[in-house]
């Protein structure tokens, strides 16, 4: 309950992103914040009043003139009872009128009135976006202080467009608000961690790669962990579909070797947490062309050759971070295999887990872990994906 008694005005404006917020309302309540929803007259030509305030358990507030909601002159009590007011969507009408002071109703007088911390998710098309209006805009809103998360670059809502404009992800708002409303001790402050996260793709040819089925979610829960403990985090990425953890530096990466290329020149680093599925093989020799499949003569044969050994290499590397963490999967003799993994890999401690298909970790959103060192061996309960990378982010903070 990473937002347990956090207070949030969330002003939804008028854009087709609106659906989303309907969802950003449930994954900050099931965080534990209580949600009070403000709406444009646009808002609501796009989610009702209905649901928005179904889904918050709370009043809707639309109007300024409310003589029901303004007997205690209202707006002003809206604007300061909260820990931070968010915007999603921010039109391009809002930004205007915020970089501008106006106040015509009760949305923007209430984030004229306010002083608490004000994050804003804009969701335009890719020309309103890139409007010299709205650059303006946003930098004017940016020099005063106002938080941005987005907007993202992809399809948008009308047919053939694409570009930057998209909303953010209701769960990337989420994270940007815990990060800002986050007061808790920061005992990795002035600590470099690098975490590697994800499957990699080795080619077989411009088309075709091996993979697993890695989806990323410890490692970015991790790199996210370690980030709100302070440390400033370069998450090394390979190809995944979740979103990006908030506050961490990214690089997105292919193969194992880019991988190994994008973790050395991240170095020094003082910690090292390696959750990556990096593939153990590669196509020794990936062709340029699409292997064409030729009537009667079988399939292609495929000759693999050994990846680089990440962990191995940073376990062993001269500029050694002073904490180097692996994760172990596998199917059958856990602790055995990691602990074997432990010393010829230069770790200090290992993170095993049994990624057997029947046990529904790997893709799934919880982990049983063991934590596998030269102390002994750790058993840790079943837990969500978040809960390990917390428990595990505590582990490696206090070790420094
Ligand atoms: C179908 C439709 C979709 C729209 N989508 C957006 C949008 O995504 N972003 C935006 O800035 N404006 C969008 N607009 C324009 C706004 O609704 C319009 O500027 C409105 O005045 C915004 O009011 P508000 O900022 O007070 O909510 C859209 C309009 C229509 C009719």
């Amino acid at each position: 309950m990473t937002l347990s008694g956090k207070r949030i005005l969330l002003i939804i404006s008028g854009g087709i992103a609106a659906y989303k917020s309907l969802d950003l309302i449930r994954r900050l309540r099931e965080r534990g914040a209580e949600v009070r929803p403000v709406m444009t007259a646009g808002a609501q030509e796009f989610v009702t009043p209905l649901a928005v305030g179904a889904l918050a358990a709370d009043h809707v507030y639309t109007e300024l003139f409310s003589r029901e909601d303004e007997q205690d002159v209202g707006h002003i009590r809206l604007a300061r009872d909260c820990d931070l007011i968010c915007v999603a969507p921010a039109t391009a009408d809002l930004m205007a009128k915020m970089a501008n002071g106006l106040a015509g109703d009760l949305a923007t007088t209430v984030l004229l009135a306010t002083n608490k911390p004000v994050l804003i998710s804009p969701a335009m098309n890719p020309a309103m976006w890139a409007h010299p209006a709205t650059r303006r805009n946003t930098e004017t809103l940016k020099r005063d202080g106002i938080g941005f998360i987005g907007p993202m670059s992809g399809e948008m809502a009308e047919s053939n467009e694409a570009g930057e404009g998209r909303m953010a992800e209701p769960l990337q708002i989420v994270a940007a608000i815990e990060a800002l409303l986050d007061d808790a001790p920061k005992p990795l402050a002035g600590k470099k961690a690098i975490v590697t996260s994800g499957p990699t793709h080795e080619p077989i040819d411009p088309v075709r790669y091996i993979a697993n089925r890695s989806s990323g979610k410890q490692g970015h829960a991790i790199a996210g962990a370690l980030a709100r403990l302070g440390a400033e985090v370069t998450l090394v990425s390979g190809p995944v579909t979740i979103p990006d953890p908030a506050g961490v530096n990214l690089i997105h990466v292919e193969s194992a070797a880019n991988m190994l290329d994008a973790v050395t020149s991240s170095l020094p680093a003082d910690i090292a947490v390696f959750v990556a599925a990096v593939a153990d093989w590669r196509v020794a020799t990936a062709s340029g062309n699409k292997i064409k499949k030729k009537e009667g003569e079988g399939p292609a044969p495929l000759e693999l050759t050994e990846n680089p050994d990440i962990l191995k290499t940073i376990g062993h590397h001269e500029n050694r971070p002073q904490l180097v963490v692996g994760f172990a999967a596998e199917t059958a003799d856990v602790v055995s295999n990691a602990q074997a993994k432990l010393a010829r890999k230069g770790a200090d401690f290992i993170v095993a887990n049994d990624v057997s298909p029947e046990t529904g970790i790997m893709g799934g959103d919880r982990n049983r872990v063991r934590i596998v060192s030269k102390d002994g061996v750790e058993d840790w309960p079943d837990l969500s994906k978040d809960e390990t990378a917390a428990r595990l982010a505590e582990r490696i903070a206090g070790a420094f």
